[in-house]
């Protein structure tokens, strides 16, 4: 049976690209290999190897690194950065870009990275992943400016992601469909398993934190007490899943539609997820399967970041329901005041039989 790898399907992809150097396999061939290095400690985690548990650092998103966010970042860090391929490499895991000097002999892209997301799975052996971005550079002159590292999500030439889990799956595109490859671990190779996918118009899951309902906005509440309603005709209830991590969450919407959402909260005025990082990659991605990234008020794809890392609200699924959930957001509630419930104290009296 014939089976297409990860290299030759990039390269018959970039073959359609009148002028292609080359330059751009290349470097899908390094995250390859970054990524099958990540796979085979994850895999290996918790054995022996003292790869589990906290570094003791807090990152610059003011979160605990684990001992596997900081082994990714460094991996895929070295190898894109020594790939000649990139001039700029940002990271969810660093506060500055890492600026490839003239000496290492820069390249034309900047690759942007989340190195390990879903950080608080990792100890629970529950699907986790890496998320990553490509832009080209576009500022005139040989240095790095914020032209380059602050453009607007739909300027990415590429975006992709991989999945630790049950296998190792590695999804991306570069604006010519969605195409999903599964490591092969014995010959150590990713086979094409899941070509040209599209995401259903409309979905039966929804995936959200409802530990955070007390923060949302009334309106958010509403949306999510819509989906719960039982009508048969608009396909409620939707079912609720929600594992985590983004990239397992994502994944699993892609494949069978619906919609995640982390909206902004009281806590979170922005939103916990990084637009250049998690928001824009996966809105590329879900563009190119037929579906819909937004912040609750507009297209993902269309922010100009401000800064690095910068935070987004993010509603990403089927277009039928992320549409919908904009409805919702931009319908003022019926603010009624519900009298908060008293907290139980536990030192209430048990009520009686007949009470
Ligand atoms: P990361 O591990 O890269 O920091 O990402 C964690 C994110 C994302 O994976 C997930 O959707 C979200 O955090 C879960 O947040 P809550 O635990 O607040 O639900
Ligand atoms: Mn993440
Ligand atoms: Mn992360």
């Amino acid at each position: 049976m014939e089976r297409t790898t990860l290299v030759q399907h990039v390269r018959q992809q970039e073959r359609m690209n009148p002028g292609a150097t080359g330059e751009f396999t290349s470097l899908m061939n390094e995250i390859m290999v970054a990524s099958k290095i990540v796979s085979l400690e994850v895999n290996k985690a918790g054995i022996g190897e003292d790869i589990l548990g906290l570094t003791g650092k807090i990152n610059v998103q003011g979160e605990e690194v684990q001992k596997l966010d900081e082994f990714a970042d460094m991996t895929f860090t070295k190898i894109i950065g020594q790939s000649e391929t990139v001039c700029a490499i940002t990271s969810e895991e660093l506060e500055y870009p890492v600026i490839i000097p003239p000496d290492r002999n820069p390249g034309k892209y900047i690759f942007m990275m989340d190195p390990l997301d879903g950080s608080s799975n990792i100890d629970v052996n529950v699907g986790i992943g890496t998320i990553f971005s490509i832009y080209r550079k576009i500022s005139k002159g040989i240095k790095v400016t914020d032209e380059d590292l602050l453009q607007r999500g739909d300027q990415q030439i590429a975006a992709g992601y991989v999945i630790y889990g049950s296998s190792t799956m590695f999804v991306y595109t570069s604006g010519k469909g969605v195409h999903g490859f599964t490591l092969d671990p014995a010959l150590g190779e990713f086979f094409l398993s899941h070509p040209n996918i599209k995401i259903p118009k409309q979905g039966s899951t929804y995936s959200i934190n409802e530990g955070n309902t007390e923060i949302w906005c009334e309106e958010q509440k509403n949306f999510i007490q819509y989906l719960k309603e039982k009508d048969p005709a608009t396909n409620r209830p939707y079912r609720l899943r929600y594992i985590g991590t983004l990239v397992s969450d994502f994944h699993r919407t892609l494949l069978k539609g619906g919609i995640f959402m982390y909206p902004r909260d009281t806590t979170n005025k922005n939103g916990k997820l990084r637009f250049a990082f998690e928001a824009a990659p996966l809105g590329f991605i879900i563009k190119d399967a037929g579906g819909r990234a937004s912040t609750g008020e507009k297209n993902i794809l269309d922010i100009v970041p401000t800064e690095i890392h910068q935070r987004v609200p993010l509603y990403i699924g089927s277009t039928h329901d992320v549409d919908l959930a904009e409805k919702y957001l931009a319908t003022p509630s019926l603010h009624v005041e519900k009298k908060p419930a008293t907290p139980l104290t536990g030192k209430e009296k048990p009520a009686t039989q007949e009470g």
